[in-house]
Parts: C-alpha cells; structure tokens; sequence
C-alpha cells in the first residue's frame, strides 16, 4: 500500500476508475476535469466501484476534487491523464503539466493509441513522461501497458511499475513506443 501524492487528469470513464484505485491502496489522490459536471459526478461514480467491488470506502477520503488545473498538479509525485484522445489536447496539458507540475514529477499518459514521444513532445524533459495504458474498466482490468519512449529514464520506468502494483495492478513494460503499443496494435491488424 502507498502514500505517494498522485494526480488525476480527467474524471471521465478511465480517470475516475484511475483514481479509486490509486485512493483504495492509500495514495493521495487530487483529481482534476475541465467540466465542474465531471467533477460533481465523480465521487458518485468513485464510491460506485467500492460497492461494485464490496471494497472499504474509507480509502476515499484521499482523494480530494479541483477544479484548478495548478492546484491540483502542484505537489504531485505521479500524474496520470486521462483526457480526451487528442493529440493537440494531450500535447497542451503535458506541456501545462512540465510547467505546473514538480520538476521530479513523472508524468504518465492514458493514450490508447498516440506514440509517447509525441504526447511528451513539448515537455522540456522529456526522461519523465511514459505511457500507462489501462484497459477499461481500470478498476476491473489489472493489465497497464508501461510504455516508454526513447527518452524516458529507467527509473522513471521502475517507478511507474511499482506504484501501479501497490494499486493492485499488472503493469508490463513495453519498450517500443508504436503507435497502439502491443495492445491496439495487434487487434487492429
Ligand atoms: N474508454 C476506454 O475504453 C479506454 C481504454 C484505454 C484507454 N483509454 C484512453 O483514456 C483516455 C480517456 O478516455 P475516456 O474513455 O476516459 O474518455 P472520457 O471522455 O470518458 O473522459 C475524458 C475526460 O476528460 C475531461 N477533459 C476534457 N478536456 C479536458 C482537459 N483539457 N483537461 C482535463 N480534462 C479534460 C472530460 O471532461 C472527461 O471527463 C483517452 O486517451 C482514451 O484513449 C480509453
């Protein structure tokens, strides 16, 4: 169980299962949406998986719900988006999250399909961006791609794999950063 300070960006389908998951093993968790409605939803839905999953909801008070992007990311260790599937998108809060979020901070992508390096692309260090692919439901699919690119460290990858096994997940490395990875790669060929 842990007590890293992890971020969540975007309380849609992944994020919030993201979060439960992280909040359950005893991480810190600040989730952060664009859309006050996600936001006002999310703790429904989140206390939702613990009845699904007949887990403690004590856990839940880790986590706590923003709707400042800075606030939120300001003292993160880990942050995980969870955000639409655009490239533009993804590339504008990765590059707000090298600005906002501690120098140190790794900062892990949700895409399903969208090469790390391109994510990552206007982050100025470059070591500390990855790839988790969860597979949905997060909270129901322990499997997490661990992508890196050929900038992310190595430790930034030891890392990421162990705090997504202390929230109960099944993280493998994956080291060639394609488009779709293994996952979406293979079943859409
Ligand atoms: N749904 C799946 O089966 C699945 C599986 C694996 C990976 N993914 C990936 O996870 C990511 C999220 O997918 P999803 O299905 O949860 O989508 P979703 O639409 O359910 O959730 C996305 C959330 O991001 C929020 N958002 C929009 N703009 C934002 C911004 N600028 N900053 C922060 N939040 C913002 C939205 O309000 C929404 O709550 C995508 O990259 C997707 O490819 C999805």
């Amino acid at each position: 169980m842990g007590n890293s300070r992890v971020s969540v960006i975007g309380a849609g389908l992944m994020g919030h299962g993201i979060a439960q998951t992280f909040a359950v093993a005893g991480h810190r968790v600040r989730i952060y949406d664009a859309f006050p409605k996600v936001l006002e939803s999310a703790p429904a839905r989140i206390e939702a998986i613990c009845d699904l999953l007949g887990q403690d909801k004590a856990g839940l008070r880790n986590l706590s719900y923003h709707g400042g992007f800075e606030e939120a990311v300001a003292d993160a260790e880990f942050v995980f988006e969870a955000a639409p599937e655009k490239p533009e998108l993804k590339q504008e809060i990765f590059e707000r999250l090298g600005k906002s979020a501690p120098a140190d901070a790794i900062l892990c992508t949700n895409t399903s399909a969208i090469p790390i390096h391109e994510v990552g692309k206007r982050v100025a260090d470059r070591s500390r961006v990855i790839g988790t692919h969860y597979w949905n439901p997060p909270h129901l699919v322990p499997l997490v791609e661990v992508v890196q690119s050929e900038f992310t460290s190595p430790e930034v990858v030891e890392k990421t794999m162990r705090i997504l096994e202390s929230a109960g997940r099944a993280p493998v490395h994956v080291k060639r950063d394609i488009p779709g990875f293994i996952g979406n790669a293979c079943s859409t060929r």
